[in-house]
């Protein structure tokens, strides 16, 4: 069993972008805590933190006994670090005295170990193994510090969230602007298209797709209401009508997605939240098949919809 510590700004998004990697949707969720007998290609994940092997799990009542029965010499490498986690009741020498007491040859390494235990105090308590850190530098990327700026370019840890929802390895984002989207993607090596009508925001995304050295895109001027290619999935931040020259903007939604319908498997797509998005979609044919809120600031909530058939 695996257990995802997930980022607790959104937690319904974070736990559906672990689940569109995985084969298994069986799970279990404690606070930030999701437990999965799979271990999804998780290096490419946006809002999960940590990655764990979860070595036992416990109450409150049983957790000393069941601490001081594990036997920790099959999960230990070399040296160890405890961590812990939420913890109000226990002082961590305490039980890292008790792990050292189990292990053959053990030894401590505060800065470098190899084995990482954390015990993660929830409603229950989960004593585990660290798999993986997310350390991805997503704030490095955000818009204002691309080379080629673009005011309303999605913060590139949602824009990897929406990637992986997606579950696809390819994808195209129709609205690209100056790429924010596609630089996420051909990161962890998807192949990418972007459409854009406007000839500034297409070279601002070249610039920036080259500046991270990703190979596999193709730009195109192109109107994405008309798209007439296959894709396998869509995903997009919609133009929002005040700073971009799209006019009737919910009629252009309707018009993009209707078209789009023949030629793409599924779609992810945010919507602005001073549209009506629910009833847009009903007028196509496309099945929401889950949709979450994200909040980015007082006046500004986000409404991403996964569209499927
Ligand atoms: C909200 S921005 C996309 C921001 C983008 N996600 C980023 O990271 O920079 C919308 C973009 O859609 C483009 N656009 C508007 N109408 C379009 C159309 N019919 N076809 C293609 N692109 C269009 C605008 O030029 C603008 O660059």
């Amino acid at each position: 069993m695996y257990l995802y510590l997930l980022n607790k700004q959104n937690i319904d998004l974070s736990v559906a972008e672990v689940l569109a990697l995985a084969n298994i949707q069986k799970h279990e969720i404690f606070d930030n805590c999701l437990l999965l007998d799979e271990l999804v290609d998780y290096k490419r994940l946006a809002y999960t933190k940590k990655v764990f092997k979860l070595l036992f799990s416990s109450t409150k009542k049983g957790f000393l006994k069941d601490f001081k029965n594990y036997n920790f010499n099959n999960d230990y490498k070399e040296s160890f670090r405890l961590e812990l986690i939420n913890n109000k009741d226990y002082k961590i020498e305490d039980l890292a005295d008790i792990i050292w007491d189990k292990l053959k040859n053990p030894k401590a390494d505060m800065k470098n170990p190899k084995t990482s235990f954390e015990i993660i105090f929830s409603k229950k308590i989960f004593v585990c193994k660290l798999i993986y850190e997310n350390k991805e530098k997503f704030e490095e990327r955000k818009a204002h510090l691309r080379p080629f700026n673009h005011p309303t370019s999605l913060h590139p840890r949602l824009a990897r969230c929406l990637i992986n929802l997606s579950s696809s390895e390819e994808i195209l984002d129709p609205f690209c602007g100056s790429a924010g989207i596609l630089i996420e993607a051909g990161l962890i090596g998807l192949k990418t298209t972007g459409f854009d009508t406007d000839d500034i925001m297409l070279k601002r995304a070249k610039n920036n797709l080259d500046s991270f050295k990703i190979k596999n895109y193709a730009l195109e001027k192109y109107d994405a209401l008309k798209i007439n290619k296959n894709f396998e999935a869509i995903v997009t931040d919609l133009p929002y009508g005040k700073n971009s020259k799209v006019k009737d903007l919910e009629k252009t939604i309707i018009e993009f997605l209707t078209n789009s319908f023949n030629f793409v498997k599924k779609i992810i797509v945010v919507f602005p939240d001073f549209v009506d998005s629910k009833k847009i979609i009903k007028k196509t044919s496309w099945k929401t098949n889950k949709n979450f809120d994200y909040y980015i600031h007082k006046s500004l909530t986000k409404k991403i919809f996964v569209l499927g058939k």
